[in-house]
């Protein structure tokens, strides 16, 4: 058993797919926490989650945090990119923001810190670079994943399927590692 910090369903379900699949499987429940996500980087944002996770369940923890760095933008949203507009306006916003960019690099980061009852922790860390494309494309997904086409592909992440995006996105990338590092020696 695995218990996992978000209420966040979407993000839920990406991982359910991924720790419950093959040798490796892992029964997942979460934990609701009021965890306030106020540091200055993924990584310490992540621990505070999975180490309040833990502590409150005395099981092995798991929490991520995410979000996309844009690289006109000198890496905003970043840790802020649940907080850059209410959750129905982020893609309206970024494109907006974006008018007079023409380099649209960009990339989405995830990190996922595993808090051990024993006060032991790690941290895996998955990357999936890509670019913002001028308009809203699709509806699967969350987030900025309508504007958000990763590198070497024509669709977005909202236009994917979610095995598809699973197997590109940061934060599918992530789990992978999560998975064989939870299989190694806890
Ligand atoms: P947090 O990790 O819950 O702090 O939120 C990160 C924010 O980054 C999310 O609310 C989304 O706005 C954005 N984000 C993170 N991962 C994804 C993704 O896979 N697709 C689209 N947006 C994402």
């Amino acid at each position: 058993m695995i218990v996992v910090a978000t209420s966040n369903e979407h993000k839920l379900r990406e991982i359910r797919d991924i720790l419950n699949g093959g040798t490796g499987h892992r029964p997942v429940r979460t934990c609701q926490l009021s965890v306030i996500e106020n540091g200055k980087t993924f990584e310490e944002n992540a621990i505070k989650k999975a180490k309040a996770a833990c502590k409150k369940t005395d099981q092995i923890a798991i929490a991520d945090d995410s979000g996309l760095e844009v690289k006109c933008l000198n890496g905003k949203p970043g840790v802020k990119s649940a907080r850059f507009a209410k959750p129905h306006l982020l893609c309206q916003k970024l494109l907006r923001v974006m008018k007079n960019c023409s380099d649209r690099s960009a990339q989405f980061v995830c990190v996922i810190a595993i808090a051990y009852p024993s006060g032991k922790i790690k941290i895996v860390k998955g990357i999936c670079k890509g670019k913002i494309i001028h308009e809203m494309r699709g509806t699967n997904g969350f987030g900025y994943d309508p504007v958000f086409v990763p590198k070497g592909y024509k669709k977005t992440f909202a236009q994917m399927s979610a095995t598809m995006k699973n197997r590109l996105s940061h934060r599918g990338k992530a789990l992978r590692k999560l998975k064989s590092t939870l299989a190694d020696a806890e």
